[in-house]
């Protein structure tokens, strides 16, 4: 095998999607304590904190710059390398996380036993399936009272659509919890709640007859002996295949802030997490193990931290390997860059890397040359495409304080948009600018960028649009003819491309059963 083969076999890259409060970064912090990068822990836990409020979110992401830092965490496991990639926690930052999700090869779902499948992890599920990205599933908090096991397996399969199965079983819940019963090894591992911050292995028992089990399980051994007779009869038997095609997911219980269950999911992890795959570009497939590189940036992040006054552009490698110092050719441009300086996240600081491989995320300093969906190559025109953008639900009018600062606005809002930050539309009938967001703090972090970055103040009004949908139409004329009776709802959004903008759900409707050749979409791919 070659350098190649080999540090491609060894990846993982990942996310953790999850409805929040569910345990994401309690399991993200035991994850990194297992894989022995633990200094991570603390900032995982102040970003916690953040979700909640504006204000505190944007002092927090400044004071710290975490936001960067955080973004990539790698870790070691099982002779595995995991790159595990940050999400946002809070809601109205879902537009990156679903980006995020374009650049994984898998994803860890984690369900609070007590609650099920909650609403964001329905959308977050719906997201994932638009790759058939392969899911392995956590169920959180069986320290806890919580819901049978069986009815929340059947409760994924009818809500989220997709075959359960269950790898470990747990054994009691709430203060009855004793263990997980491990299917596919039939062994027992005990439960013991005092080692929160310690990597410790617990008691193995193996066999299910073991008279150990009685000793150690008392009156619970012949529930347990029953339930798993029932289980292996009720439930899917692991396929390696259907979870790799998406089809399948295996369950594991456990309860992340006891350490519980974790060794557990990340061995399974190790084993059946697929490395990099081949990646479609619009021209062609792409093999990880092609020996060009090739890659694609999903996000852009500015770093709010006055240390690290940059912004850098998150690209996901697809084939070969990145060296440092080397010429890359950034397609849409038609230019060749020399990447002196890219950057990755191992541990908690920024490190320069020497080199970095297919399924590695390297940061580029970026200085508004480089926006979401670029690809990046030694030569070839490639395309990644599958990037998603998504119509906003949310629209106010910029107003601007300042009316000598107009082209400052301008560019801000520009560079903000093709970043991700927020959307902008220029309605065809004046010179209004109006943002939409898919959640209302970006309003609050836009405006918050545009004084900090550009200078310009600005504030907001209310603006009598309910929805947006990209326009499409294979036929010119009827487009033209479209385009003349519309002309009050149309705008174009900040990559020139024609946005409809209605004023209400009826407005839409209407609009698209008079114009059947007309497409009105709701997401637009980068
Ligand atoms: P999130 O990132 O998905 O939003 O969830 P997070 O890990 O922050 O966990 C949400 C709450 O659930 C936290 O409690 C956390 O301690 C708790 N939790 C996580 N895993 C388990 C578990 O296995 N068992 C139990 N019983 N609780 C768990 P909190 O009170 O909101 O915060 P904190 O003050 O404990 O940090």
């Amino acid at each position: 095998m070659t350098d190649l083969h080999q540090e491609i076999a060894k990846r993982r890259t990942f996310a953790i999607i999850s409805h929040p409060d569910a345990g994401k970064t309690t399991l993200t912090e035991k994850l990194l304590l297992f894989g022995g990068a633990i200094q991570m822990a603390g900032a995982i836990k102040g970003r916690k904190a953040a979700r909640h409020a504006t204000s505190d979110w944007m002092a927090l992401e400044k004071q710290r710059g975490i936001s960067v830092t955080t973004s990539v965490m790698q870790f070691e496991h099982g002779g595995c390398l995991l790159n595990l990639l940050d999400t946002p926690g809070h809601a109205d930052f879902s537009e990156d996380t679903y980006r995020t999700l374009t650049a994984v090869d898998s994803a860890l779902m984690v369900i609070d036993s007590a609650k099920g499948v909650e609403e964001r992890t329905i959308k977050l599920m719906e997201v994932c399936r638009m790759r058939d990205t392969p899911i392995i599933t956590f169920i959180n908090k069986l320290d806890r009272e919580g819901r049978e096991p069986i009815e929340l397996l059947d409760e994924i399969e009818a809500v989220l659509g997709i075959a359960c199965a269950p790898l470990t079983w747990p054994i009691g819940m709430g203060q009855r919890f004793k263990g997980v019963y491990h299917l596919e090894e039939d062994a027992v591992h005990l439960f013991d709640a005092r080692h929160r911050d310690r990597v410790v292995k617990g008691e193995i028992i193996e066999g299910l007859d073991n008279p150990l089990l009685d000793e150690r399980l008392g009156e619970q051994v012949g529930e347990l002996r029953e339930e798993i007779e029932l289980v292996r009869g009720a439930s899917h038997p692991f396929d390696h295949a259907a979870y790799l095609q998406g089809r399948q997911t295996p369950v594991f219980f456990g309860s992340a802030i006891n350490n519980f269950g974790v060794l557990e999911l990340l061995d399974a992890f190790a084993k059946y997490a697929p490395p990099p795959r081949p990646r479609a570009a619009l021209e062609r497939v792409v093999s990880p193990d092609e020996p060009r590189f090739s890659g694609f940036v999903f996000k852009i992040q500015a770093n709010m931290d006055p240390q690290h006054r940059d912004r850098i552009a998150f690209l996901r490698i697809c084939s070969g390997s990145y060296r440092k110092g080397m010429k890359l050719y950034h397609v849409r441009l038609g230019k060749q860059i020399t990447v002196a300086n890219a950057m990755t996240f191992q541990a908690a600081s920024r490190q320069h890397v020497e080199e970095a491989w297919p399924g590695d995320i390297i940061g580029l300093y970026n200085h508004g040359t480089i926006q979401v969906a670029d690809t990046f190559t030694q030569g070839e025109k490639l395309k990644f495409g599958g990037i998603p953008y998504f119509a906003p639900e949310l629209f106010r009018r910029v107003v601007l304080k300042d009316p000598l600062k107009a082209k400052a606005l301008h560019k801000g809002l520009l560079q903000l948009s093709e970043e991700g930050a927020t959307q902008v539309f220029r309605p065809l009938k004046n010179n209004d600018l109006i943002l939409g967001a898919v959640g209302v703090l970006q309003f609050d972090v836009t405006a918050f960028r545009l004084r900090d970055e550009y200078n310009v103040e600005c504030g907001y009004e209310p603006v009598n649009v309910a929805t947006a949908r990209w326009i499409e139409c294979d036929d010119p004329k009827v487009l033209e003819e479209f385009k003349r009776k519309n002309f009050e709802y149309l705008a174009e959004d900040g990559g020139g491309f024609l946005v409809y903008l209605a004023p209400t759900r009826v407005n839409l409707q209407l609009a698209e059963e008079r114009w059947p050749d007309v497409r009105f979409k709701a997401t637009r791919e980068l």
